[in-house]
């Protein structure tokens, strides 16, 4: 009797073992799955590039010379349609490119897509020691001001927003919007950077915002944009009054288990 009881017993206390384990290990997995990233550290005044420490902010029009402009279009016109690929993971689908360069050839104008990319005022100025390009529109005529700085996606460009600029500077409203529109690093006049983050972006970004003297503002994020306006809320909460994102993302563990079982993946 008193081996079965021992034993019994001793069964009863390992299940009770197994369940704690178990009970403490679960504990611990929602834990990592609920751990806040840690904010990274980022050196606001790091050179990441090769410019002078010039803080000018000058003026700058799309004037490409005539001949760049023939040479491109030159290359165009006498471009050899590439044969199909057996199977577009072997290559890009080349019986569209007939259609795009149909195009190009016949009716693409670059000098009227020039003034179309001049309508609004362009400047650059050194950020870091990277050569930054951005719009900037500000509203003839508002009752209330405030500034969007607006991020657009890859592939894309400044441009992307040109449609939506005279609905948010128009002042019909009781608010309008100044516009700051960065070219991204890497695309048109920006300088690329080089093994960098939208960490870095985000703060390059800030200190630019900085340059113009615009001490707080909303950021607008589009594609890539979101990832850097996001970087850009939670690292200078102090700055970014609301953000406005086209692709959402949550780096918690727990989101990512999530979006993983939403998508099967
Ligand atoms: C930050 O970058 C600046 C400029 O490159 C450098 O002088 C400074 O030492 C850096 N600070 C730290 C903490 O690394
Ligand atoms: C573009 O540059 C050329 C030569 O540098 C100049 O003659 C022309 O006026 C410029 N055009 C514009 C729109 O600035
Ligand atoms: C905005 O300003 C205009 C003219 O200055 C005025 O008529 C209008 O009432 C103002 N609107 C608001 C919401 O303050």
């Amino acid at each position: 009797m008193t081996m079965y009881d021992s034993s019994h017993k001793k069964t009863h206390r390992l299940k009770a073992l197994v369940l704690l384990a178990s009970i403490t290990s679960l504990g611990l997995f929602i834990d990592y799955l609920l751990e806040e990233p840690l904010l990274p550290n980022v050196n606001q005044s790091e050179i990441l590039g090769f410019r002078s420490a010039d803080r000018s902010i000058r003026e700058y029009n799309i004037n490409i010379s005539d001949h760049i402009v023939n040479t491109v279009f030159s290359q165009v016109k006498h471009s050899a349609i590439l044969s199909q690929p057996l199977d577009i993971t072997y290559g890009p689908d080349t019986k569209m490119y007939k259609d795009v360069i149909k195009y190009w050839r016949e009716k693409y104008d670059w000098r009227t897509r020039e003034v179309y990319f001049n309508q609004y005022p362009q400047y650059t100025t050194i950020v870091q020691g990277l050569q930054i390009h951005f719009v900037h529109v500000k509203p003839e005529t508002s009752n209330k001001t405030v500034p969007l700085l607006m991020l657009h996606g890859w592939p894309e460009s400044f441009a992307y927003f040109y449609d939506i600029v005279p609905q948010l500077t128009s002042g019909n409203g009781d608010v309008s919007f100044e516009l700051i529109i960065p070219s991204l690093p890497g695309h048109f006049m920006s300088d690329p950077m080089k093994d960098r983050t939208t960490v870095h972006v985000a703060t390059l970004f800030k200190n630019l915002m900085k340059r113009l003297n615009i001490d707080r503002f909303y950021v607008f994020g589009q594609g890539v944009g979101s990832f850097i306006g996001t970087d850009m809320a939670i690292l200078y909460p102090d700055k970014v009054m609301g953000l406005y994102n086209t692709m959402c993302l949550s780096l918690r563990k727990i989101s990512l288990v999530k979006y993983a079982s939403r998508n099967n993946c």
